[in-house]
């Protein structure tokens, strides 16, 4: 088994690059499927394990992928008809094996994708994607183990309004609208900036979207979409563990590619601690010496809100508090699974109903964790840089979903991150 070995201590100094978007790339592959002429072409694409699975699901359906990690780029033909149905093998791997149901529905007028087991599903409905796709004319079928979208006719534009902005449920919609008969408007639509980076590639191929960026979209429909190429935008998320792992570590880093407006909230928190970030066209220098910074209270909401994939690293920063930081997670259920572990690296954190109180400051000890998931994953490896000792984290394939080349780029920073295998 693989296990990341880190040892705490040095700050992290020098520059980073941050890579391509894993969670602006599946959904803009899905959107790939829906080009019934012409090839597309994908660049920026991180190395990463949940882009293989997204390109085996895709030749499961009959596309040619052509995948090259090493170069980050992705070929794919999607001209012929597409297989309607997505198997369990990858489905359980990946929930954004989800995003095909949209384009295919929208293609082939059917759409049979299996449900992931268990607890995930329970706490992570699809509710409003199937929603959307019903108010599109479609008739959705829920059984044991799978869901079915049909429709014997073209989908017809209407109005879709959403409980609750879901990233998913919005980038499903917009694919199965952009082939629909007339408009349609998606109201209460989620604003993440990697929804912008879909609608830029629906809008290559040939689709008509407006109102980009807001929580009103109008997508009026089209005869077909083109392949086209698109280079993915930079992963905000994997630039926030580099920022907050350099103002953890007392450090000094230049974390490039990495565009202030797409993580606001972020640096408006670290400042508020007492961390200094210079802003760049494409990059933050983030630097801290100070030995405890100011607790703060921080609550994830959707875009612009706080982007609850950086609660889990942001907690790791308020250990550092001098006193009592609350984090307030509200847009999922259960994300608290970092405390645990964290509480066996000496960390005094107590759970309040959707809150988490971090007692700053923190005086962390290696020891052996899990990465439960992967964004704690991160957050465990950033805590065992502060830590005395060793940290040994297991599990660590959660990891590899989401980071590209991890310990080699906290390496060059300086820090001592191995991956070992036991
Ligand atoms: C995406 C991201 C994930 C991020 C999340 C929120 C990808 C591949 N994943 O996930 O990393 O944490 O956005 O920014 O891009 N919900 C419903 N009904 C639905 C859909 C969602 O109740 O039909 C609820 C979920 O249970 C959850 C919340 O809405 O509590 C947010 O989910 P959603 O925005 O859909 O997240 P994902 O698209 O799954």
């Amino acid at each position: 088994m693989e296990k990341i070995l880190v040892k705490g201590g040095s700050p992290l100094i020098g520059e980073v690059q941050v890579s391509g978007a894993k969670n602006a790339a599946l959904p803009i592959l899905a959107a790939g499927l829906l080009a019934t002429e012409g090839t597309s072409k994908f660049y920026n694409v991180p190395k990463l394990s949940d882009i293989k699975t997204i390109s085996l699901l895709f030749e499961s359906l009959g596309v040619k992928v052509n995948y090259k990690p090493e170069e980050n780029t992705i070929e794919m033909d999607a001209r012929n008809p597409l297989v309607t149905e997505a198997s369990f093998e990858f489905v359980s791997k990946m929930r954004a094996s989800f995003l095909v149901l949209g384009p295919m529905l929208a293609r082939e007028g059917r759409a049979k994708v299996a449900m992931p087991g268990g607890c995930s599903i329970g706490s992570r409905p699809i509710d409003q994607h199937l929603k959307g796709f019903e108010i599109l004319g479609a008739e959705v079928i829920q059984d044991a183990g799978f869901v079915e979208a049909r429709s014997s006719k073209q989908l017809e534009g209407n109005t879709i309004f959403f409980d609750f902005p879901s990233v998913g449920g919005t980038q499903n919609v917009i694919m199965a609208s952009c082939l629909a008969k007339g408009k349609t408007t998606i109201v209460n639509a989620a604003q993440e900036p990697e929804i912008e980076d879909m609608i830029n590639f629906l809008i290559k191929m040939g689709a008509k979207i407006s109102g980009k960026g807001t929580s009103v979209l109008e997508i009026e429909g089209v005869e077909k979409l083109v392949g086209a190429e698109y280079t993915i935008m930079s992963d905000r998320v994997e630039a926030a563990t580099y920022m907050i792992a350099a103002a953890a570590t007392r450090g000094d880093v230049l974390v490039k590619g990495a565009p202030y407006k797409d993580n606001v909230a972020l640096v408006s928190k670290m400042r508020e601690m007492g961390v200094e970030i210079e802003v760049f066209e494409d990059a933050m220098r983030v630097r801290n010496n100070l030995e405890t910074l100011k607790p703060v209270d921080v609550k994830t909401l959707p875009h612009p809100g706080f982007l609850t994939d950086m609660q889990s690293i942001m907690c790791v920063l308020t250990l550092l508090g001098n006193g009592t930081s609350t984090i307030t997670e509200t847009v999922f259920e259960n994300r608290f699974m970092h405390v645990e572990e964290l509480r066996r690296m000496n960390a005094k954190i107590r759970i309040e109903g959707r809150s988490s109180l971090i007692e700053g400051p923190a005086h962390l000890e290696g020891t052996t964790v899990r990465a439960t998931d992967l964004r704690s994953g991160a957050a465990l490896i950033i805590a065992g840089l502060m830590a005395k000792g060793s940290t040994k984290i297991i599990d660590i394939y959660h990891i590899d979903r989401g980071y590209v080349d991890i310990e080699e780029k906290m390496r060059k920073l300086g820090a001592d991150v191995r991956r070992i295998e036991e």
